[in-house]
């Protein structure tokens, strides 16, 4: 039996049947979903249960892997999975819960923010494969924003105005939203802001989308306080209820959504009190979508 895809929502996310992601994919079987992720932007795929190498394998078969690096305020020492692996979790290196005031965890909190993953590098990522590994908590939904329909809804002046607007994207400016302001030297230097194109083609389907995400603090050219304003308000038209679709997660689901098309957040559960075991491999981007700054090579 091939793979079938069900669209799930007016603009975009298919959910994916009729295969065993824990078995090696068939080229046809690859291309296939390549070509779903172009078309529906995400992909929803139930009763997976994965292992780590087996998820690691499966994310292989769309490109290079991202490691997670440079990504985070985790000290090497408190590595609950391997580089491969972004842990999305609540959880320690013991596999214990966060208390509520670690500094990792306050870090973390930076998901609830609309985001598309990693475009606070360089060269950020392409696609992004979250598997869920114990049972959902209430609440904790991951909602997704469909970038293609938001860029179509725009009037043309505003489509004219941004088509060569270039952004800047930091870690330090999504976590400051929240409040979190400390960070050392070394991460100051890791979190350095790149620059990134605000309007994106997909080479697939041609439509354009709007690159948004928390993780932008200015637009290169702008007065900041212009610049954030402006792309509060892009961000708000992006993220209206008819441009998303919210996940309820089941144990053995596994959401891949693609970061050029899509922003994505976490919505709130009770994260001091259960097990949120959530674990990623995300697939690299396969350039930098600007010149970056004399300062900093690309
Ligand atoms: C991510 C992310 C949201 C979630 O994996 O990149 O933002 O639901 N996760 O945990
Ligand atoms: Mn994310």
């Amino acid at each position: 039996m091939g793979i079938s895809i069900k669209q799930l929502h007016e603009h975009f996310v298919g959910e994916v049947s009729g295969i065993d992601l824990r078995q090696p994919l068939t080229p046809e079987q690859a291309r296939e979903i390549h070509e779903g992720m172009d078309r529906y932007g995400i992909l929803v795929f139930h009763d997976q249960d994965l292992s780590d190498q087996e998820q690691v394998d499966f994310t292989k078969n769309f490109g290079e892997l991202e490691l997670a690096i440079g990504s985070n305020v985790l000290k090497d020492d408190q590595r609950r999975l391997r580089l491969e692996m972004a842990d999305v979790s609540n959880l320690d290196q013991n596999g214990k819960v966060l208390a509520r005031d670690d500094r990792r965890r306050m870090f973390n909190l930076g998901n609830r923010l609309w985001h598309s993953d990693s475009s606070f590098r360089v060269t950020p990522s392409k696609f992004s494969l979250l598997s869920c590994r114990s049972e959902p908590p209430k609440g904790g939904n991951t909602e997704f924003a469909f970038m293609p329909a938001a860029y179509e809804a725009l009037d043309d002046e505003t489509k004219a105005e941004i088509e060569d607007l270039i952004t800047e994207h930091s870690l330090i400016h999504s976590r400051g939203k929240l409040g979190f302001e400390e960070f050392s030297a070394e991460e100051k230097q890791t979190f350095a802001p790149v620059r990134h194109a605000l309007v994106r083609q997909n080479a697939f389907t041609g439509r354009k989308s709007i690159y948004l995400s928390a993780h932008i603090g200015t637009i290169i050219g702008w007065q900041v306080p212009e610049a954030r304003d402006f792309i509060r308000e892009l961000s708000e038209h992006a993220t209206q209820r008819r441009f998303v679709h919210s996940h309820e997660w089941r144990l053995g689901d596994l959401v891949m959504w693609d970061n050029r098309q899509n922003m994505h957040r976490v919505r709130p559960f009770r994260d001091t009190g259960v097990v949120r075991d959530m674990r990623r491999t995300t697939v690299a981007g396969e350039g930098p979508t600007a010149a970056q700054a004399e300062d900093r090579a690309a």
